[in-house]
């Protein structure tokens, strides 16, 4: 029986436990799902150590990904990357963590006192859009720092890049170095015959691009090099200890789904998009960010073809701008938008009408804009690409010193005692410990002139006090 099946056969049972509500829908109404929330009643299985019904939607998880192990996880991506980064790295050990991981990686690195050494992926200089880890830079960082205890690259990327996971695992294994994948973007890769499970962990949102329930994510496992049962332990470290069934009833459904008509609705979805695509390809202004870097190849094994990504670096518009069109005369309402482009996500859940409206709706706007010049943004290039940031201190003895407010324009070379991040995409453009630059500077400026939100920083910049 399905736990959704087994959730909805709870009516006779009067619940003498948690959740307070107690599922009284005369109290609390019908709209929530009041009657399907529960805590660890009997005969529902533990998240922590299970052994039923959540063991075998982990199972079931493991199947669908290929690997040895998978942990279901319901407080996101985000407690598998921390979990993952503590379990092997341990208290003040040393990462080589790619510089556009999301902010969970530099999360993990300040609490543990981890020192980051960065590798730097390239940026698109019209969108600044990250590109594809390599790996003779994971190579090149590992002869660096043969005592790195662990790699930590995101792929796919928010907007959609794919790195070569499976060469740069081959390195990790050559050096024995561990690898973490942040898959937080790919969980449906498998369903496009896209996914191995190569890294020696990998963390997938299982909310993001299939059909379960926000915050609903998993861990997987295919390597003897980490060890399940402590992983798990550090796991209960970082999730509730009153996990949702209705969060992993969702987990499980979709794996239901998944498993009798992946392939159908994958194969509808990727007609669908060829459809989008065809039908925006004559646009002259806006471009859909794929045909110009990967030089419309959208089939490139190191784009996700499911992101709908446009690029208006060449157009009149901001992101900002066409974000606002989509959603105030189109109601569409997009994924986020950065500074040159706006990100749609799609997912097997779409349907035909609601691609038709988005391509359309670019089509329209399209005939109303202007060419303009290519705007590359230089600054964010090179402090993209340009060397690491410099740092004085470890995340973690920054965040602990005396800091203060300084006005940005007077805060070069200073000692950032904050993070500064846009949110999406929710990489840090400035980390505690590191000397703020003056491209760090001009870009975060670059930024908010463009409308993006910057979380934690803008005009005044905490900085550590000398
Ligand atoms: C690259 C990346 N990794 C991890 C996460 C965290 O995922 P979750 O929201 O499932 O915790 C995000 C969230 O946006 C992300 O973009």
């Amino acid at each position: 029986m399905s736990l959704a099946d087994k959730l909805k056969g709870l009516g006779g049972i009067y619940p003498f436990h948690m959740p307070g509500h107690k599922r009284n829908t005369d109290l609390c109404g019908t709209d929530l799902p009041y009657a399907l929330d529960i805590t660890e009643i009997t005969g529902f299985d533990n998240l922590h150590e299970p052994t039923g019904v959540i063991a075998d939607i982990e199972k079931r998880l493991a199947e669908f990904y290929g690997a040895k192990q998978s942990f279901l996880l319901v407080n996101g991506s985000t407690c598998g990357i921390e979990a993952a980064i503590l379990s092997v790295c341990g208290f003040g050990g040393k990462i080589i963590a790619a510089r556009n991981c999301h902010k969970s990686v530099y999360k993990a690195i300040e609490l543990y006192n981890i020192t980051p050494v960065w590798i730097m992926p390239e940026a698109d200089p019209l969108t600044g859009i990250c590109g594809a880890i390599t790996e003779q830079s994971v190579s090149g960082a590992l002869d660096n720092h043969p005592d790195a205890a662990l790699v930590v690259i995101t792929s796919p990327t928010y907007e959609g890049i794919i790195s070569d996971v499976r060469k740069i695992a081959e390195v990790c294994r050559r050096r024995r170095v561990l690898l973490l994948c942040d898959c937080a973007h790919g969980a449906h890769l498998p369903l496009l015959g896209r996914f191995s499970c190569d890294a020696d962990i990998t963390v997938l949102s299982l909310h993001k691009t299939l059909t379960c329930l926000t915050q609903t994510a998993c861990a997987c496992i295919d390597t003897d090099r980490v060890n399940a049962a402590s992983f798990r332990s550090v796991l209960g470290a970082f999730e509730t200890s009153s996990p949702s069934y209705i969060l992993m009833a969702g987990a499980d459904k979709c794996m239901t789904l998944i498993k009798s008509k992946g392939e159908e609705l994958a194969e509808k979805h990727l007609s669908r998009l060829s459809a989008f695509r065809a039908n925006v390809s004559d646009m002259k202004h806006l471009r859909l960010f794929e045909n110009r870097y990967f030089n419309s190849d959208v089939d490139n094994p190191q784009f996700d073809n499911w992101k709908v990504c446009i690029d208006c670096s060449e157009t009149n518009l901001s992101g900002r701008e066409l974000f606002a069109i989509l959603r105030d005369k189109y109601s569409l309402e997009c994924e986020m938008f950065s500074a040159r482009y706006v990100l749609a996500m799609t997912s097997i859940a779409d349907t035909d009408e609601a691609l038709q409206r988005l391509s359309d709706a670019l089509c329209e706007i399209d005939g109303t804009l202007c060419a303009s010049a290519a705007k590359p943004f230089p600054a964010l290039a090179a402090l993209l690409t340009a060397a690491a940031p410099r740092t004085a201190m470890t995340a973690y003895e920054a965040v602990r010193k005396p800091s203060e407010q300084t006005p940005a324009s007077d805060a070069e070379n200073m000692i950032s005692g904050g993070y500064i991040w846009a949110y999406p995409p929710g990489i840090p453009i400035i980390a505690p410990g590191e000397i703020i630059t003056r491209e760090a500077i001009d870009y975060l400026r670059f930024l908010a002139e463009q409308g993006v939100a910057l979380h934690s920083g803008g005009e005044l910049l905490t900085t550590i006090k000398e």
